[in-house]
């Protein structure tokens, strides 16, 4: 039986065996064509939050103030434009791609100068079907490298700016990339980042089984919002595993797509909602809706069962005072918050893999239903 699990692992054994010959990362996103301007700057970060901190700030400077977001969205995100200084705006999104509809989108564009595109879970927002000409776009990769808009042009060749993740969809530390068309004014020499023996730790095969079996028994987490914009350079270590990482993704990803069409089967037969998959989905993780009176026990249980999913966004920007937002403008984003649950998704899970794991899903949602 595979290991169900949203969060993947390295083993240190092997990162330490390389010892010092750590290098930089080479340009493997330009070798692979997935950036095919060469143009673009590459700025690197300790997290994609404080990239972003500094880039809506540069850009409010230059006056691009108005920025709209799709409601369903990382709070973290949202809290670093707020910080910048930015005037925020939200649309509601769709409840099966998780997304700005494009009609909705081409409404707002009149109305801002800046739009931040997310390509929610790996599913490619579909670009091509709109005209950017006038309006700044942030591209937000962190789930999507890999996917292919139309399956055919890699998300990330899209957007004025563009963010990739160093660490979601690849084991890592941290670490953030953003590609910008023009010179930027970060105009700070970064200090390189410690390492974090912890998140090492949290992420390393050899103590898998110890952590695992004090999560299994731990409660649901409530991140606060990350109040600290201190940018680094991240760790020679980040560069590594990102480069290790990245060599194993393209058919990790291709092998992901293989494997979902039995998701797909399973969840239409035991009646679950899902987010869509469209051809050159890169698929971060596999997306269910369940009732939100149960989601969360349904995930506390699946723990029991060493069964690690997430439940991303639930703490969306419109649940915090912060932002001014009522909650009721945006009844979709809401839902979703409330009822997601994210289940791991690997190249080499079987079907019967996902048999068990779906049976498992079934077992729980009936039982506590019939508590309710
Ligand atoms: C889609 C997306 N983009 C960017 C970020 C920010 O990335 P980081 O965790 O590197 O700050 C997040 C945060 O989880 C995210 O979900």
């Amino acid at each position: 039986m595979s290991k169900f699990d949203v969060i993947d692992r390295i083993s240190l054994f092997n990162l330490l065996r390389k010892g010092s010959n750590f290098k930089k990362m080479p340009h493997e996103l330009l070798e692979k064509k997935i950036i095919k301007n060469k143009e673009y700057i590459p700025y690197y970060f300790n997290y994609g939050r404080i990239a972003l901190y500094y880039l809506f700030k540069e850009l409010r400077a230059k006056g691009k103030k108005r920025i709209l977001f799709p409601a369903f969205i990382c709070p973290n995100i949202v809290y670093s434009a707020y910080k910048a200084g930015c005037e925020i705006y939200f649309a509601d999104v769709d409840v099966e791609t998780f997304n700005i509809p494009t009609e909705v989108l081409e409404r707002f564009a009149r109305k801002v100068d800046i739009i931040f595109i997310v390509h929610t879970f790996g599913l490619p927002y579909p670009m091509t079907t709109l005209d950017f000409s006038n309006i700044i776009v942030i591209e937000d990769c962190a789930h999507s490298i890999f996917s292919k808009v139309d399956n055919k042009h890699y998300t990330g060749n899209f957007g004025d700016y563009v963010l990739f993740s160093l660490y979601k969809q690849t084991p890592n530390l941290n670490g953030a990339l953003l590609l910008s068309r023009i010179h930027c004014n970060f105009n700070f020499f970064l200090k390189k980042d410690t390492i974090n023996l912890k998140r090492l730790i949290f992420i390393s095969k050899e103590f898998e089984f110890i952590i695992d079996e004090y999560r299994k028994y731990k409660e649901l987490e409530v991140p606060k919002i990350k109040d600290d914009f201190n940018a680094k350079m991240p760790n020679d270590i980040v560069f590594s595993l990102f480069e290790e990482g990245f060599k194993k993704l393209e058919d990790e990803v291709k092998g992901r797509y293989k494997i979902a069409k039995y998701y797909l089967e399973l969840a239409d037969d035991f009646g679950l909602k899902y987010q869509i998959i469209l051809k050159g989905s890169s698929l971060f993780n596999f997306s269910i809706l369940v009732d939100p009176k149960i989601r969360d026990q349904v995930l506390l249980t699946l723990r029991r069962y060493k069964i690690f999913c997430d439940r991303t966004w639930f703490n969306i920007p419109a649940k915090y005072g912060l932002f001014n937002l009522s909650i009721d403008k945006f009844p979709n984003a809401y839902y979703l918050s409330n009822s997601i649950i994210n289940l791991p998704i690997r190249s080499n899970y079987t079907k019967e893999d996902v048999e068990y794991l779906f049976m498992k899903i079934y077992d729980i949602i009936k039982k506590l239903k019939n508590l309710i």
